[in-house]
């Protein structure tokens, strides 16, 4: 069986962690025959440098194309790249929300998975790390504060900016689905995030969140006010399982709830939307200043090549062996700088990805 997957190398480390993920999935695609037939698409500052643009029409309409498409990082240095001179809509950041926007992409899933072989890179206290913690932040993405009206203007001889946090029931619906689904096979919690003590767009989220609870009555569902949610995450990360939010709050929460698992380097991220298409990529950034020095952690990008086949290809047993090779290469000792520890084996990132993809094809 044959599957279109687009790439998009992007910037930064991006390339380098998109080989790795490549090389992960020709072993898999070895393993249980099958045929993985890549369309490169350009997006971010290395579509800047060619086409001008973050993203072009044509690179929209070639990931329209694919049954699912893996993506690297973008983004440069924004105090020094040039990019950063551009008008803001013209940026490589641009060109995800456009993507994200353009494709329909709603529901942003990012699991935050305490890995055991990882415990030490955590930096939570033993005693509130019990025996680690699971949870996946179920993030609108195509809405919010992120896609609201904006400007800047003068008024009255003073700047003024404005940018607008607006959501349609319909926008809200949708995701709470989203989130209930994903917690039916999980642990069958939900943690709705919202500012409703003073915002209306929270209350109506509340309230429509209200109504999807309806149909799952064996998902216990909780709200929780933003600010504490940013603060029960370090207090007592276990009490979460689906943590549901809108575009802006889940920005934040999700970056909170990668950090205190202690290895951003190890976690993915799919957007979706209805049917099988989706986004993949790692939920770390491009980070330019290590770019091209081979210490890169290519495992959050494997995973998410992992999550594609799951999501989007139903391709389970691949899925199920890469990560399971991920866990056997953590639990032999190897690991890349920003995981590594005491009577560790440290591996570049090109040696990483040998690794992971020899352990596929040892089975
Ligand atoms: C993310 C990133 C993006 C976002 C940026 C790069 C626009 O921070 O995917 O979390 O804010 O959504
Ligand atoms: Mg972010």
């Amino acid at each position: 069986m044959s599957y279109k997957i687009g790439i998009i190398r992007g910037d930064g480390i991006g390339p380098e962690i998109i080989s790795e993920a490549q090389k992960v999935l020709e072993a898999a695609a070895v393993r249980f025959g099958l045929e993985f037939e890549y369309t490169e698409i350009l997006m971010g500052g290395a579509s800047i440098d060619v086409t001008g643009l973050p993203l072009t029409d044509e690179a929209i309409e070639a990931a329209e194309g694919c049954d699912a498409v893996l993506m690297g990082s973008i983004g440069g240095n924004t105090s020094t790249s040039p990019w950063y001179k551009l008008p803001p809509d013209k940026r490589p950041e641009a060109g995800l929300l456009k993507l994200r926007k353009s494709l329909g992409l709603f529901a942003n899933m990012r699991p935050a998975y305490l890995y055991d072989q990882l415990r030490e890179a955590c930096p939570l206290r033993d005693e509130i790390i019990g025996d680690g913690f699971d949870l996946v932040v179920m993030r609108e993405l195509t809405g919010g504060l992120y896609f609201g009206e904006r400007k800047t203007f003068e008024e009255e001889g003073l700047r003024k900016a404005v940018d607008t946090l607006s959501y349609r029931e319909d926008e809200i619906r949708r995701i709470a689905i989203r989130g209930f689904d994903i917690a039916m096979k999980r642990r069958k919690k939900v943690t709705s995030v919202d500012k409703a003590n003073v915002l209306d767009s929270s209350r109506l989220w509340r309230q429509v969140v209200n109504e999807v609870a309806q149909d799952y009555p064996e998902v216990e569902l909780e709200h929780m006010l933003v600010d504490n949610c940013a603060m029960q995450l370090v207090r007592d990360p276990r009490q979460f399982d689906v943590i549901l939010t809108e575009n802006m709050f889940g920005d934040i929460l999700s970056d909170e709830a990668s950090m205190v698992t202690g290895s951003i380097g190890m976690l993915s991220s799919a957007s979706l939307r209805e049917g099988s298409f989706g986004l993949y990529e790692p939920s770390h950034g491009s980070a330019p200043d290590i770019a091209g020095k081979n210490i890169a952690n290519p495992i959050a990008t494997i995973l998410s090549a992992s999550m594609m086949l799951r999501y989007s290809l139903n391709l389970d047993q691949a899925a199920d062996a890469i990560d399971a090779a991920v866990e056997k290469v953590l639990a032999d000792g190897y690991r890349t700088l920003d995981i590594m520890s005491d009577g560790m084996t440290r591996l570049g990132t090109c040696e990483m990805g040998d690794r992971i993809a020899e352990c596929i094809q040892l089975g």
